[in-house]
């Protein structure tokens, strides 16, 4: 199985590479040495999470959420719940700061390009809510959701685009503050006229609508494709969800490298609206497991059996398997507004 526990060290972290600026960074998590405990689901009395549209919040909500926000920033920097040790818990995983034990030092530990993707950005998500709620003491927030997957959602949501809001960031494609995103976008061009935007709204939800359509059988089209411990992902092994999610975060950083913050790994999630989309990008996966009857996609141990390692709403760490996240009834993020 792939878990993450045995696979590294937790003790041994160190800079990792950022291909896009040929720098080392600095990304490990403060390492704590109280036990790693298993993860406990939410039991089921607990109040239910509603994720909502980001448009579509009330202005009571989205002060909460700035609220949270700001709290998160204000934290210490070793803080595991400060808003950059967050951020910076993306790229830990992806870029090789740990090494792994046992395997060839070659193969990094890298939570895209397979189907490692959805899971470990549920996990992420899940634990980011809840330090959220903890520190605004409100035990049913919930992430909002930018759902690009339907006409309104389909530009920035107004909560981000608020400069003198803790939500904002000043490092996107500001060409795309209030145009209409097109899901075949390539660096360098225009946004669409107004008289095309209709066509490309409905270009969009046709490209939606064959996505689920061509792999309702097929999960590893959907999801991505094994990866399995001490091998490297293999090439082409995204799903089209994560493939179409690429283009969003493409279209929403700027188009020049180092494409900091939101077209980079290193740096994707110091951008709140991170979140909104991996909350979007996790309802599609929800959406799909419900069409194939909440079963789980794959039946192989290296996916029943991975596990992965996070700082719980506790300042806990915790280990996370990867079954665990199939407990519908009692997940809380399964109950989502669409
Ligand atoms: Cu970890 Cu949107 O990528």
């Amino acid at each position: 199985g792939y878990n993450f526990l045995a696979w590294i060290k937790l003790s041994k972290c160190h800079t990792a590479f950022d291909g896009a600026t040929q720098e080392q960074v600095k990304c490990c998590p403060p390492y704590s040495t109280a036990k790693v405990v298993d993860f406990v689901p939410p039991p089921s009395h607990e109040p239910l999470r509603v994720r909502q549209p980001a448009h579509k919040l009330e202005a009571e909500y989205v002060e909460k959420f700035k609220e949270g926000i700001a709290r998160m920033k204000a934290l210490p920097a070793d803080d595991p719940w400060n808003f950059m040790q967050q951020a910076t818990i993306h790229y830990t995983y992806c870029n090789g700061a740990y090494d792994q034990v046992g395997f060839n030092e070659e193969v990094l530990l890298q939570v895209h390009g397979s189907w490692l993707f959805l899971p470990w950005h549920r996990y992420y998500l899940y634990f980011y809510e809840r330090i959220i709620g903890r520190l605004i003491g409100d035990p049913t927030f919930a992430l909002p959701i930018w759902n690009w997957d339907t006409q309104e959602g389909m530009r920035i949501p107004k909560i981000y685009l608020d400069t003198s809001s803790p939500l904002y960031n000043d490092l996107r494609n500001k060409s795309h503050y209030t145009a209409l995103f097109d899901y075949k976008f390539a660096f360098g061009d225009p946004n669409p006229s107004p008289p095309q935007e209709e066509e490309v709204i409905t270009h969009n939800l046709h490209i939606l609508h064959k996505m689920f359509k061509e792999s309702e059988k097929s999960p590893s089209l959907f999801m991505g494709k094994p990866v399995v411990a001490g091998e490297a992902v293999p090439s082409n092994a995204s799903g089209s969800l994560e493939n179409l999610h690429n283009d969003v975060h493409m279209w929403t950083g700027p188009s020049k490298s180092p494409y900091h913050d939101m077209g980079n790994f290193y740096t994707a999630a110091h951008d709140i609206m991170f979140f909104g989309h991996h909350a979007n990008v996790d309802k599609m996966w929800d959406i799909y497991n419900s069409s194939r009857g909440h079963t789980p996609e794959f039946k192989q141990d290296d996916w029943l059996e991975a596990s992965f390692v996070f700082y719980d709403e506790n300042r806990q760490v915790v280990k996370c398997k990867l079954q665990y996240s199939y407990q519908a009834e009692n997940l809380p993020w399964m109950s989502i507004c669409r």
